[in-house]
């Protein structure tokens, strides 16, 4: 069966094509992925009209360009599956709606998928999967979550975010810097030059002995630390105060997955979402992982993000074990929340 999927939940635009057997890791044909960043620069965070505006224009040569990558006509495809939330209601509304007509079109079903069980998934498409069952650490833009992983569709909530997640506190944060968005990856580089003890900033929740997370106070720590620097902050304090705020979260990050592994007995861990793509965080899990006789699976760099391959590899997964609810006949609905 071949499987396509679109991802259009804020500021990517993702379509990709993967093919899934009985048996067997379904494997990624062809993807494409247009990010709106520069886009939307401008204006410090992303504009919802503007990311819908952007995903209709992009989304039919993208899928036109995974077809000629992968030798394929559209007729060929099998199911076509669409990131149905969370997200923004008319980014998401494109792709659903680009993908429910298509699919009408073609006499083809949909299958909506959850956008975290893509993230959670998309370690599934690098060349060494993990296995079942696994404690995932889910860190993106919106959401901080561990879970207990026995099976695609068994999804145990350990912990999560009582307020800001943790890609959240690095774009808030680096807001405050003055970081172009998203901020995430620029205080990562800053604070390559930083010295990490220089601030001593809170590690919220670090000791309340459950796998939950707190990042607001942490952001209100590094304004008040901002508003001491003045109006015009050395750039190296910048930098020490980057590094500050990357060696926190990631703190608190390692600390709870520790604890979550500990208590499930588990010696595996999956870690997914935008902040999956920090250095620091896959250093520090490693080294204290490693100690722990632990194995941490990553998706590649450039699938930690939003894109198209997640949303159809999990579709395929779901396809798979046969947990999959098709949908035929053009009706679609998406779930912002
Ligand atoms: O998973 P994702 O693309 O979108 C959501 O579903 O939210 O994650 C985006 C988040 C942003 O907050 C971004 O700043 C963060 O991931 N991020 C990073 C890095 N790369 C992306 N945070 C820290 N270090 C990075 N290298
Ligand atoms: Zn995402």
């Amino acid at each position: 069966m071949r499987v396509l999927g679109f991802e259009s939940s804020c500021d990517e635009t993702g379509v990709a094509l993967v093919d899934v057997q009985p048996q067997g890791t379904p494997t990624l044909i062809a993807q494409a992925l247009h990010s709106q960043i520069d886009m939307h620069q401008a204006y410090g965070g992303v504009v919802p009209e503007l990311a819908s505006r952007d995903h209709i224009r992009r989304v039919l040569p993208l899928t036109r360009q995974v077809l000629a990558e992968a030798g394929m006509a559209l007729s060929e495809i099998d199911v076509i599956a669409y990131t149905r939330g969370p997200g923004l209601a008319g980014a998401l509304l494109v792709g659903a709606g680009v993908a429910v007509s298509m699919a009408a079109a073609l006499g083809k079903p949909t299958l909506g998928v959850h956008h975290l069980e893509g993230h959670l998934l998309s370690p599934f498409l690098s060349a060494d999967p993990p296995e079942f069952p696994f404690i995932a650490l889910l860190v993106s833009g919106g959401h901080t979550q561990l879970m207990r992983v026995d099976q695609v569709g068994s999804y145990e909530m350990l912990g999560e975010t009582i307020d800001d997640a943790a890609g959240e506190a690095f774009d808030k944060s680096a807001k405050l810097m003055g970081l172009p968005y998203p901020g995430g990856p620029h205080l990562s580089r800053l604070a390559q030059d930083g010295d990490e003890r220089a601030f001593d900033l809170p590690r919220p929740m670090l000791r309340s002995g459950k796998p939950d997370f707190s990042f607001a106070g942490l952001k209100t720590a590094v304004l008040t630390q901002i508003k001491k620097l003045g109006d015009s902050p050395e750039p190296q304090q910048l930098a020490d105060l980057a590094a500050s705020t990357q060696a926190s979260i990631v703190e608190v990050l390692v600390h709870k997955s520790l604890l979550a592994l500990k208590e499930s007995g588990l010696k595996r861990l999956v870690v997914a979402g935008g902040v999956g793509a920090n250095a620091k965080l896959r250093e520090q899990l490693n080294k204290a992982c490693a100690k722990r006789g632990i194995r941490v699976h990553y998706p590649e760099l450039h699938l930690c993000t939003d894109n198209g391959a997640m949303i159809a590899m999990a579709a395929a997964m779901r396809l798979q074990s046969g947990q999959a609810q098709l949908e035929q006949g053009g009706a679609f609905d998406v779930k912002p929340r």
